[in-house]
This record gives C-alpha cells, structure tokens and sequence, in this order.
C-alpha cells in the first residue's frame, strides 16, 4: 500500500511566499520526497534525485499539460509545452540555430558592447548602483534584441514584456492578475518585432523563418520561436549575472579566486545558477502512476519540479549555501535536465563570458549597500533591484 501523499493548505505562491521562495521552497523539499498543495491541487517534488529523474523521463512526466496550463495563455505555446515527435521536430531548428558553433559568431559583438559598458560604468566606482538596472539588464537588453535581429524601437519595454510572460507560467492569482494589467501593448510590441518584416535578415530571429521558407516549421510556430527566444532568453540571464554579482558581494574571497584563475569563469556563471536559480520550477503531467520513494503519483496529476530547492538540496550538495565557484557542479538542475534542458545556455554563458569577463579586469570588488529588492512573480525569482558598489583594480 502506498502512503499517502503529505497534503498542506499552505499558499506558496502568494507575495509573502514569493519574497521568501528560498526558505518556502526548501521547506517543501524537506517536508517529504513529494508534497501535496491543497490550494493548486498539484503534487510538488524538491530532491534533487527525483527532480533530476523526473525531468529525464519524459514519458513519465509530459509537458503538453501542466500546473495552471491554459492553452490561449499569452506566452508562446511551442516547444517547452510539446513531447516527442513534435518536441524533437521544433527543438532540432532553434537547437541549429543556437548551437555552438553559430554562437561563435555572436562572441565578438557580445564582447564589444561588454566591453563599452563597463568602460562606462567605471565612472561610478565607489558610488551605489543597482547592479540589476546598470549593469546586467542594460546588457542583456542590448544584445539578444541586436542578435535576435530586432528593430531599436520598444526595447525599453523588455523588463515588462518578460514580466507579463512569466506571469503566465504560475496561478492566475493576484500577482498575475497585477502582471497582466497594461500587458496587451506590451505583447502587441513582441509580436511587431519579432514579425519576419521587421527582423534584420541577417540574424538569429530569421533563421526560424528562412527554416518555414524550407518548409521544416510553419510561418506561425516560426514567429512563436522568435517569441519564445526573446521571452526565455531574457529575465533568465539579467537575474543569473545580477545572482553571480550578489554571490561576490557576499564571498569576495571567490572574486579573488576568479582573478587569479579565469578560467573558471564558466564554472563560477553555473555556480551563481545552481546556487540560486531564476526558475522555481518545472510544470509537467503525470503519464502513469510513478512511484516516489513510498508515495504513488497518480496518472493525470499536475506536477511541479522544484529546481531551486533541488539545487540546494543537502542530500546532493555539500554545504549548498556556499557560494564555490570550484565546486563540482555535475548534475545541477538550473539548466533543467533531459529533452526540454535549456536550448539557450550556450547563448547564455557567452552573455556572461564576455560581462563577466569585462567586470573581472576592471572591478578590484563589489560589495552589498543594501538588501536587495526581490522580482513579484511567481514562479521566478531573483533579484529585481540588487543595491551595491563596485571598487576600481
Ligand atoms: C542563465 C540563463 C538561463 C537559464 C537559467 C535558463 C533556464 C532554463 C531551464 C531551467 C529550462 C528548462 C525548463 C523546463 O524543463 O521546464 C530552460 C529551457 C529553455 N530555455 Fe533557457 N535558460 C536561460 C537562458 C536561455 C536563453 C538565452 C534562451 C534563448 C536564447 C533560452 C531558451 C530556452 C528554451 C527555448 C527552453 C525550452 C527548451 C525545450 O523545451 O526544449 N534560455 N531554460
């Protein structure tokens, strides 16, 4: 006999819980192996053994429904709501587009812009700065609109239109319902911008649509992939650098450690995202009855993947509080794992080789001048004003 799934009324998505999600995520994860909220009617999960397991069996755990999934939902509905075949059919074109070696040629554009904006900021050393509005944001919000091929008009309007989409991913309770006001612009701007008339046609947003010319995708799911580059690519990287950039507030003997050995500047980016991930979770939909340690998720059961509770599960991670940038970081969930894993990190970790890599030459420290000032949304997290000062090499 099964037991019986811990049930608890608690509302884990409201404000308070969203300006606590670390301590209400783990509390979840240290609850039990699998957790019922009464509230959403969804069974939650926060091991890092069984979100990884979870993540890896898609048969099991499919993405075409999930906790709150409403199809006409705002946010685009492709590739992250798809299985296989028609995950692998869509994922093989952006995967092409997105992969290492077309990267290659982003690297330098990233590393010039880097390069200007931080030459810019130096001007400010020693004064307090949100490092989420003048360093990481203005960054991202300059190169993935540029390499996506977008036009300059309305770019001001990325931190709201990313606010509205992620709003999506969650319940539609008062938060949502606060997002969604003065959203419609907002998406109307998206859809413009990400139109094949407006794209430059040299760019990573025309090779979704030159793949419809081939006729490998449609005309629609080729504009919803443009959509989805700039609504996944975007929050996700400004809250990574800006986390990276806390974390060496908090352990400066780790930005000295990554001065006097850059080359771990990739492991110190991953660091910064297993120790505090951006995503809470993953939705999906029980397939089959899955067994968890002695509990039994039945078929047809909405489910959550708690990534940052798993992240800093203690049963995986030695002391995961440590921010470590020469921790061994095999198996960390912040890209996700398996089929739907993040098809953007390359594009990601060149973003941050080239920002961070800027800051590591120029900046001797950072240090806090005040708490940071926490993203109301749901089912992310970070921070959205993070209060610091930087001091010149
Ligand atoms: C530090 C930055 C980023 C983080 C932390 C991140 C995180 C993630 C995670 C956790 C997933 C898995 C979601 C799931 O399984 O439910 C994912 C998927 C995805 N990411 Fe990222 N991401 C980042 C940057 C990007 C960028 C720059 C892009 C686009 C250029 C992107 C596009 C996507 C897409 C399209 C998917 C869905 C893939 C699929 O379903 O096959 N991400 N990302």
């Amino acid at each position: 006999m099964p037991a019986s799934i811990p049930a608890i009324d608690d509302d884990v998505f409201n404000r308070d819980a969203v300006l606590n999600a670390r301590a209400v995520d783990d509390r979840l994860r240290e609850l039990a192996p699998v957790v019922w909220l009464n509230r959403e009617n969804i069974a939650v999960m926060g091991r890092w053994e069984h979100v990884s397991d979870g993540l890896r069996e898609w048969e099991n755990f499919s993405n075409t429904s999930r906790p709150w999934h409403d199809p006409n939902s705002v946010r685009p509905e492709i590739l992250l709501t798809d299985d296989p075949p028609e995950h692998t059919r869509v994922r093989a074109i952006i995967a092409t587009a997105l992969s290492p070696r077309a990267m290659k040629s982003m690297e330098e554009h990233f590393h010039k812009i880097a390069a200007d904006q931080v030459d810019a900021l130096m001007a400010r050393a020693g004064q307090e700065i949100d490092a989420v509005a003048d360093i990481t944001a203005p960054y991202v919000h300059k190169v993935l609109p540029d390499i996506i091929g977008m036009p300059d008009k309305g770019r001001e309007q990325m931190s709201a239109f990313g606010h509205a989409v992620w709003a999506t991913m969650g319940p539609m309770n008062e938060l949502f319902q606060e997002a969604m006001v003065g959203a419609e612009p907002l998406l109307e701007w998206a859809a413009w911008a990400c139109s094949r008339e407006q794209l430059d046609p040299d760019s990573l947003g025309m090779q979704m649509y030159l793949a419809a010319d081939r006729g490998e995708i449609t005309e629609q799911e080729a504009h919803l992939l443009v959509m989805t580059i700039l609504s996944a690519g975007a929050d996700t990287t400004v809250i990574t650098m800006a986390n990276a950039i806390r974390a060496f507030c908090q352990f400066p003997d780790q930005w000295k450690a990554l001065q006097a050995e850059p080359k771990l500047l990739r492991n110190a980016f991953d660091e910064a995202l297993r120790w505090d991930s951006p995503s809470r979770m993953a939705g999906r939909i029980a397939m089959k009855d899955v067994e968890i340690e002695d509990y039994v998720i039945p078929a047809g059961t909405r489910c959550g993947l708690l990534f940052a509770a798993a992240n800093r599960d203690p049963r995986k991670w030695t002391d995961p509080e440590r921010f470590d940038i020469k921790r061994d970081l095999r198996g960390h969930v912040g890209w996700g794992y398996g089929i739907h894993s993040c098809v953007g990190r390359t594009l990601a970790q060149l973003e941050a080789d080239a920002l961070l890599g800027a800051l590591m030459k120029r900046v001797d420290r950072f240090e806090a001048a005040g708490d940071p000032q926490w993203w109301i949304t749901t089912i992310g997290h970070g921070p959205a004003k993070l209060p610091i000062r930087f001091y010149a090499r």
